[in-house]
């Protein structure tokens, strides 16, 4: 049977080369209500690919576990959700806001805001595992081309259990300021949960986007890299005697029970980066960072700098 799930609190969003398990398993710790994978392509894992499956890996911390999934082919679609490797998940996420030009070549993430038909079709073939299905997406294509409000209708009428909007447009990136005004609008218009995204980066910007789009849940990204505690704030949970680095070696350790060393040293840098933002000699940590080549390198740099 699968779990009954409130679309509604706080999550930690699909972030590529971020999103791992560690990552996943601390901003739950934290008070993450669902934790998301970064994107898996629906074919990659059809075909096989042992890349994609190292993306999965869960933990019991977990409290409602997500995995984001890619395509625009109904067919691969609904194979994907049915594999064995994600059994274990509880909701299925479509990435329909993916910007990078690769994907977008190809008819996928952001693409499918522009064909809305297929776009259905693609949610109506994910629900064949019987799982929730929820579907992330952008404002729009550029702001002369806002296509939000009437994207969302039909994604609820695919039959989506929820939705994610991303306060951008596909033409923005990753750059310029979130649009929560538009976000309000899309809320307005459907029933489903809605999820704000964008720009959420402390408890007040939390409840701003909160109080301005009426959302049901937030979605945060880059605000929870570097700093999971961020979920725990958001709520106003306090950890007794926090510390971020009994975090960051959290995140380290739950890294190397799931994966090879070598690929956790290339990958840990880059949270490390995030890590000392904001701490004084930021700069010669990052060096120091990106200099690691084992799981050795990385605890002296952690040990090193952070206290
Ligand atoms: C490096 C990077 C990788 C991302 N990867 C994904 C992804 O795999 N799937 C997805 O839906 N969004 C992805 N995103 C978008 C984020 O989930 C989020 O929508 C965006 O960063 C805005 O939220 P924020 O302002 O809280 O960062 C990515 C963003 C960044 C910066």
């Amino acid at each position: 049977m699968p779990k009954r799930i409130d679309f509604k609190g706080v999550v930690f969003a699909p972030i590529a080369g971020y999103s791992d398990v560690g990552m996943r398993r601390l901003c739950a710790m934290r008070g993450a209500d669902m934790t998301v994978t970064e994107m898996i392509s629906a074919k990659g894992l059809v075909y096989g690919s042992d890349k994609t499956e190292d993306l999965l890996h869960t933990t019991d911390s977990e409290k409602i576990k997500c995995v984001q999934i890619f395509g625009s082919e109904p067919y691969f679609i609904s194979k994907a959700v049915e594999h064995k490797a994600l059994e274990k998940f509880d909701v299925i996420d479509i990435n329909m806001g993916c910007p990078v030009p690769k994907i977008v070549k190809n008819g996928e993430g952001s693409a499918l805001l522009e064909n809305i038909p297929l776009a259905m079709q693609v949610v109506k073939a994910a629900r064949i595992a019987g799982k929730p299905v929820t579907v992330k997406f952008r404002l729009g294509v550029t702001a002369d081309k806002l296509l939000a409000v009437d994207f969302a209708k039909a994604m609820q009428d695919a039959g989506a259990s929820a939705i994610t909007v991303h306060g951008r447009t596909r033409e923005q990136m990753y750059s310029g300021v979130a649009d929560w005004d538009e976000i309000a609008k899309v809320k307005k218009a459907v029933e489903i949960p809605v999820f704000v995204n964008g720009d959420i980066v402390d408890k007040k910007s939390y409840d701003k986007a909160m109080q301005i789009t009426d959302c049901d849940g937030a979605m945060i990204a880059r605000g929870a890299l570097g700093n999971p505690k961020i979920f725990s704030d958001i709520k106003g949970l306090e950890i007794k005697d926090y510390s971020l680095k009994e975090d960051i070696i959290l995140h380290l350790d739950t890294m190397l029970s799931f994966h090879h060393e070598n690929y956790v040293a290339a990958n840990f840098k880059k949270h490390l980066a995030y890590y000392c933002r904001g701490m004084r000699g930021q700069k010669e940590i990052k060096l120091a960072a990106f200099a690691c080549k084992s799981a050795d390198d990385i605890r002296q740099v952690i040990e090193r700098y952070f206290v």
